[in-house]
């Protein structure tokens, strides 16, 4: 089978990213791969969501134009374009959609419309060959926490999702009460590291309770602790760690019990939070000798175009494809998603 090529188009958020995988015989590597995270939004605490489409609109031409120069790829060499369509900011996704649209259209290339989750589903499979459904999966990002039973590519079986914030929100949150810049995740982590356990107790929310999680009442006891504390200096690795240690029981937990239950052999962590190389540890160790556990490489795990162009390279197989009418979507459940608990945004 020849080779193709596949561009893909990432601006959900706030990292502006494209790549060019090459697929062949049905196996997809990362030819080239550019994420610019934007830093503009250091400053506020969070992601200004005009700011953010402003910043993808200035960058998205050249951001393309290299992944194309370092896959030594040029434009009418592209067999597909694929885009994530959504969940995300519109604003933010309505830039990378019309650049694929405009691109495909002017080509004449197929584009496909990418569920930003799918593609974090789909980001193991570029180092890992052998990954393949059925398997667990935990999902754990800034905006989504969700455990599915993949049961094939295309057919995943909701298991339970979060009740109200995500557990990268949770570490964000966190890492403001502890006086860190956003996003957090990766600073709690490191400062977990030096923190010692058990100083502090925080709870272990909706541990033995179903699928759903919540981490809510977890986040405001930490707020609690950081007011009661009256050396927050001298107390805040051991604030993260405990804070670290509590999130991390309740997702391997309920990651494992999924694997038990379902009978699955494999199980995958992805989204920004599976960078976590502690929450990686802990479910392989709880796991060891049960199941195997896939973790991407940290730049596959965080927002990139690599992983929307592999699920797209998928849908794209399956003859799936988008046309100019393609719009950007806020929220919505994952295609092919079933199960009785379906809210996923
Ligand atoms: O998937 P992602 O890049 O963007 C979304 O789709 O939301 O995930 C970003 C999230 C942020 O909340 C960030 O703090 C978190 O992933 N994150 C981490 C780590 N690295 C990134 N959380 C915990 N530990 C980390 N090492
Ligand atoms: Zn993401």
């Amino acid at each position: 089978m020849a080779t193709r090529r596949i561009l893909g188009i990432e601006t959900s958020c706030d990292e502006t990213s494209a790549a060019v995988l090459r697929v062949e015989d049905g196996r997809a590597s990362v030819a080239s791969l550019v994420i610019l995270s934007q830093d503009v939004h250091r400053v506020f605490g969070g992601v200004v969501p005009e700011l953010a489409s402003r910043e993808h609109l200035r960058t998205i031409g050249p951001v393309v134009e290299r992944a194309l120069a370092e896959a030594g790829a040029g434009l009418t060499q592209l067999d597909g374009i694929a885009v994530t369509a959504g969940p995300g900011l519109i604003g933010a996704l309505l830039v990378g959609l019309m650049y694929g649209k405009g691109l495909g259209y002017w080509l004449g290339k197929p584009l496909v419309g990418v569920h930003h989750l799918e593609g974090h589903l789909f980001a193991p499979t570029l180092e890992d060959l052998s990954l393949e459904p059925p398997f667990i999966a935990l999902l754990v990002s800034g905006g989504h926490t969700l455990l599915l039973d993949v049961e094939a590519w295309g057919r995943y079986h909701l298991l339970g999702e979060t009740l109200d914030d995500a557990a990268g929100e949770a570490f964000d949150k966190v890492g403001t009460l502890l006086g860190l810049d956003y996003p957090a995740g990766a600073q709690v982590e490191r400062l977990a590291r030096e923190g010692r356990p058990g100083r502090f107790d925080f709870p272990r929310p909706m541990l033995r309770d179903g699928y759903a999680f919540s981490f809510s009442g977890l986040k405001t006891a930490v707020l609690r602790a950081v007011r009661a504390s009256a050396d927050l200096a001298a107390d805040r690795a051991d604030l993260a760690r405990a804070f670290q240690d509590a999130i991390i029981a309740v997702l391997v937990e309920k990651t494992a019990r999924a694997v038990a239950e379902r009978g699955r052999a494999t199980a995958m962590v992805g989204g920004g939070v599976a960078c976590n190389r502690a929450l990686a540890t802990a479910l392989a160790e709880r796991l060891d000798g049960r199941a195997r556990v896939v973790v991407a490489s940290p730049r596959l795990n965080t927002d990139n175009a690599a992983m929307i162009a592999a699920a797209g390279a998928w849908r794209l197989e399956q003859g799936e494809r988008s046309g100019l009418d393609l719009e950007p979507f806020a929220s919505g459940p994952l295609p092919g998603i079933v199960g009785n608990q379906v809210r996923a945004g």
